[in-house]
């Protein structure tokens, strides 16, 4: 994987926004398996648009224009959601204005949970009456043979795209129709020669006159709204960010371009603004406490802790110093021995005590302190001590001893639980485990014996957290603010 190249700026821009306006194409949903438009494998490469896509096309053979929307149901239907959606979905949670304008008729943005949405181009999954214009959800279905066959591709279709003519193959099926009104049903898609409806353009416009960032994601600008709306947005003074696999029609008007996947580049651009937007809140705990700020974070095994340290610790510089005290990798005897089971506590051997009056120092005088330090790497309870220099504004602890000991908590200023998905959780500890030379079978007995304490404890600590971030395949949210 190519490492992904992010300016800071459009970091900044989306941490210092809070109206945001997202445009998407065929690209963002490329990842999930879904053709696009244009380009080598493009879908008007193997089809005639005016074969299947226009209205002249539906009078003319309208069953085969409904076999083709079936076969594209059909694989829209078995693709998932990919990174790239879920984060637009996470970003609509994050902002208080948002709105998503999305070119795509495929479905998976309201299925990785977008709302605040207009499809501008309608949906694979409604169909409109010819004769009321009412408009119907659509099942996964496809009619072959005049009959409705469930998740399966047409055949008839299938054939189509093998022979790259679909218009060879007169249908004879009957076509669906509305239940209520007996009228016929098309594909709720806007075709080729149809216009947009202008209540959406404008909520669309009304949107991009107020938006400070505008996100154009996967899209050619071979149909020219992408174009139009940049042009729009970036006069009314937003800043135009484009991320795309290659040069498009919107690039001239972009102020920054992101190249790469959308579902690589997504992910680690949320995740930066993220940890700025920590960053921020964390700085600001700081002026307003007027002195170092102790910040603990805690989670389950393989949610990310140090990773969230250091990123945060590279975004504060040299403010900040990070104290891992994370003791949950020992093996099982181990922990027995340390009575730490029996407890569900943490060993007595770390110095809770000296951890207690070190941070009693730290605050109170204005001298290098020694932090007792809890090594995953040496495997030692008190493997050895941090010191604290004199320009440090923010000490971060990450590990869950923390939050088991009320006078450790205590001493804590910010309290941070990093959430993850199972899954995901385990499949981390799991590489780590591989990465310390343990064969795959070795790694998941590991994760399979010790950490499974881990998760037991850790649930314990999530209660006394002010900031709630949750991880998963997107990326990270932060998803609570509050508390002291
Ligand atoms: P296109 O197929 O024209 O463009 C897809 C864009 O996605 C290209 O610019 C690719 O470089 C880019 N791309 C591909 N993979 C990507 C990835 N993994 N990450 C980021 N970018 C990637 O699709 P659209 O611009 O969406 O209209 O096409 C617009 C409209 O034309 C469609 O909505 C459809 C079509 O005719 C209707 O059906 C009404």
């Amino acid at each position: 994987m190519i490492p992904v190249i992010i300016s800071g700026t459009v970091v900044t821009a989306l941490r210092r926004a809070n109206r945001v306006v997202v445009v998407t194409g065929a690209g963002i949903s490329a990842e999930s398996g879904i053709p696009t438009f244009r380009g080598a494998e493009g879908l008007w490469r193997n089809f005639k648009a005016e074969d299947l896509a226009t209205p002249a096309a539906f009078a003319r053979n309208p069953r085969l224009v409904w076999e083709w929307y079936d076969w594209r149901r059909n694989l829209c239907g078995k693709a998932q959601p990919n990174p790239a959606h879920h984060v637009v979905a996470a970003m609509e949670r994050f902002y208080h204005h948002f709105l998503l304008v999305t070119q795509n008729v495929d479905g998976l943005h309201s299925r990785a949970g977008s709302r605040r949405m207009v499809e501008v181009h309608g949906s694979l999954w409604r169909a409109r009456c010819l004769k009321c214009g009412d408009t119907v959800e659509l099942p996964m279905t496809s009619f072959e043979d005049g009959k409705a066959v469930v998740g399966r591709v047409s055949s008839r279709v299938a054939r189509c795209l093998e022979e790259e003519n679909p218009a060879r193959s007169p249908g004879l099926q009957p076509l669906p129709t509305h239940a209520a009104c007996g009228g016929t049903l098309r594909p709720a898609v806007l075709w080729f020669g149809e216009s947009y409806e202008p209540a959406m353009l404008q909520q669309v416009f009304t949107a991009l006159e107020e938006a400070q960032v505008v996100l154009i994601i996967g899209t050619s600008g071979g149909v020219a709204l992408p174009v139009d709306l940049a042009a729009q947005a970036r006069q009314a003074g937003a800043t135009i960010v484009e991320i795309n696999r290659e040069r498009t029609a919107v690039s001239r008007l972009a102020h920054e371009r992101l190249e790469g996947r959308a579902g690589e580049i997504l992910p680690e651009l949320w995740r930066r603004v993220q940890v700025g937007h920590l960053t921020d809140e964390i700085r600001a705990r700081g002026r307003h406490k007027g002195g170092r700020l102790m910040i603990g974070i805690a989670g389950p095994p393989g949610a990310g802790k140090s990773t969230l340290a250091q990123a945060l610790k590279a975004v504060l510089g040299r403010e900040a110093v990070v104290v891992p005290m994370d003791g949950f990798h020992f093996p099982n005897a181990r922990l027995d021995a340390l009575g730490l089971r029996a407890r569900k506590g943490a060993p007595e051997t770390f110095d809770r005590l000296a951890f207690e009056l070190a941070v009693a120092e730290l605050r109170a005088t204005q001298k290098p302190v020694s932090l007792p330090l809890y090594s995953r790497e040496l495997h030692e309870p008190v493997a050895d001590a941090l010191t604290v220099p004199l320009a440090t504004s923010f000490v971060i602890v990450e590990g869950n001893y923390l939050f088991l000991w009320p006078e450790v908590r205590n001493a804590l200023d910010l309290k941070i639980y990093l959430d993850c998905d199972p899954a995901l959780a385990r499949a981390s500890v799991i590489a780590r485990h591989q990465q310390g030379g343990a064969s795959e079978e070795e790694a998941v007995r590991k994760f399979e014996t010790n950490d499974r304490l881990n998760s037991e404890t850790v649930h314990a600590t999530r209660g006394a957290a002010e900031i709630m971030i949750r991880r998963n395949a997107a990326g990270w949210t932060v998803e609570r603010v509050g508390g002291t």
